[in-house]
């Protein structure tokens, strides 16, 4: 299967990918990375990786309806199977929806409906929950709501800060996003209303 990965950021969940596509059991390669911003480490990461990147910063356009057009026509021109959504910070549009939907994910640092938003870990620090964890999505127009695909629970200690309760998530999430974007690969998966099924049928 070809993945396409959007990225903001570090990248260590393109890392993740990139070093589990090495393995041609894997089922899958990164035919290109993309991100809404220059200089990020992940883009870093692609490049050692002699993957191609791209970038299309909403600045850049007129409108968000043309940055999101022209996000989905360049992801559009490398086929992919599936999107995956790793630590991309931005809402993809209507017209990113229309083209992947149904065969994009991305993973929320929390364990959905729980805390959804951009500060999944400090949230759940606040709320002061026992376990929380990240989540894989499949992407709809809300805000982490899509369809769960998997999840997977991290305790929290009592000695917790933000960065070290999301870094001990970020390494459970890591092993997630590669075991399902795996199985997604390999063998297809299909989404009737909120449940994601592994299967042949899908395609
Ligand atoms: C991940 O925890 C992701 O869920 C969140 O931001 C983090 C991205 O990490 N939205 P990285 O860029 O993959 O290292």
């Amino acid at each position: 299967a070809r993945l396409v990965v959007l990225v903001s950021g570090a990248g260590t969940n393109l890392q993740a990918l990139l070093d589990a596509c090495r393995d041609p059991a894997y089922g899958a390669e990164v035919v290109a990375v993309g991100a809404d911003r220059d200089s990020v480490e992940g883009l870093a990461r692609a490049a050692r990786a002699g993957v191609p990147t791209f970038v299309h910063r909403v600045k850049d356009h007129s409108s968000r309806e043309e940055w999101d057009a022209a996000l989905t026509a360049t992801c559009r021109s490398y086929q992919p199977d599936l999107v995956v959504l790793a630590g991309f910070m931005k809402l993809t549009g209507p017209a990113f929806l229309a083209e992947f939907g149904g065969r994009c994910v991305n993973t929320h640092p929390a364990l959905s409906p729980a805390f959804p938003g951009m500060h999944g870990p400090a949230d759940a620090l606040a709320y002061g929950v026992r376990v929380t964890g990240a989540t894989l999505f499949v992407v709809d127009a809300g805000v982490d709501t899509g369809p769960i695909v998997d999840q997977t629970a991290v305790r929290v200690e009592d000695d917790d800060d933000e960065e070290s309760l999301h870094e001990r998530i970020k390494v459970a999430e890591r092993r997630m996003l590669v075991d399902v974007v795996g199985r997604m690969a390999r063998e297809g998966f299909t989404i009737s209303g909120r449940k994601v099924r592994f299967g042949s049928e899908a395609r």
